[in-house]
């Protein structure tokens, strides 16, 4: 369950009935909230509206996530990702109103082992170049904005991989899984609560998983028992996946681990 706070000041979610979007509703009662009829894309209608609503914060949980989707409409994803930050970050700055942004692990090439905040990014696939397009629109528009990366959610408001893990247990005998791709999944309750601490931080890029790092593999293990290890080269997909997407917090106190958090996830979505 997602505690929630009470701000002080008025806020906007947009992407909120996305599988962050959801929980942050929670973490943030009160707030505005604006789904998919607020295309983030369409430049006069966001900045219509942050005049029409004025936030002190706005939070956009809103993004174009299909990671092979991105291969194939690439124009969507750097439309969604990276142009529409562009004309928000000048409408936040324009309103006076702070921005909470998420990004992903996938800036990163996983050629190293971990990344930490100040770590150059380089990405490998469509989503994660378009994800950087759009920190970069940010970081160079506006001042008061908060980057945070995070990495392989799951939670009880979206399609996400411990579904994906549970409905294949059911229907075959054996799940592949790949067992050469490392990362740090995260539950998207935790996020939601650590971004209200993280709105009262400085400005700048943080990076927020839940601890432990693990590997697809030793992620579904946690989730089914009938899981088996492959390689990516057993599995190709359309977008290639860095191999060690470790984002490294160095900035902030850490979140529990992701055992402790998938455990409360399967609690919750039984309740
Ligand atoms: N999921 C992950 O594993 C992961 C990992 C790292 C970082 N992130 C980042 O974390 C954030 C939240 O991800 P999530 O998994 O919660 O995403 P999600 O479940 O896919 O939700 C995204 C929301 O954005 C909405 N949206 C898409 N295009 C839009 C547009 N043009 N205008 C307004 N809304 C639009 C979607 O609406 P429709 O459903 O109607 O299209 C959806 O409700 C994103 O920034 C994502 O890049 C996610």
């Amino acid at each position: 369950m997602v505690a929630a706070i009470t701000p002080v000041k008025k806020v906007l979610i947009l992407g909120a009935y996305g599988m962050l979007g959801y929980d942050l509703q929670h973490v943030f009662p009160g707030a505005v909230l604006r789904g998919h009829d607020l295309d983030i894309t369409d430049a006069g209608k966001v900045t219509a509206a942050l005049r029409d609503i004025k936030p002190a914060l706005v939070i956009n949980a809103a993004a174009y996530t299909d990671v092979d989707g991105c291969e194939d409409h690439r124009d969507v994803a750097f439309g969604v990702n990276g142009d529409a930050l562009l004309s928000l970050a000048r409408a936040c700055k324009d309103a006076g109103a702070c921005l909470i942004h998420y990004s992903t692990d996938y800036v990163f090439d996983g050629t190293r082992t971990s990344y930490r905040e100040i770590d150059v990014p380089h990405p490998v696939n469509a989503y994660g170049e378009s994800k950087l397009l759009g920190e970069k629109h940010i970081r160079e528009t506006m001042d008061d904005y908060r980057i945070i990366r995070t990495s392989w959610l799951f939670g009880t408001h979206g399609k996400n991989f411990v579904e994906t893990m549970l409905r294949l247990s059911r229907e075959m005998p054996e799940v592949r899984v790949v067992n050469d791709q490392f990362g740090k999944p995260t539950y998207t309750a935790d996020l939601a609560q650590k971004t209200a601490g993280i709105a009262g931080l400085d400005p700048g890029i943080y990076h927020i998983t839940n601890e432990g790092v693990c590997s697809w593999f030793e992620f579904a293990r946690a989730i089914i028992q009938n899981v088996v290890p492959c390689s990516t080269a057993e599995y190709p997909r359309r977008a290639q996946r860095p191999a060690y997407s470790v984002l490294v917090n160095t900035k902030t106190t850490p979140m529990r681990s992701w055992n402790e958090a998938l455990t409360a996830y399967l609690k919750e979505r039984e309740a």
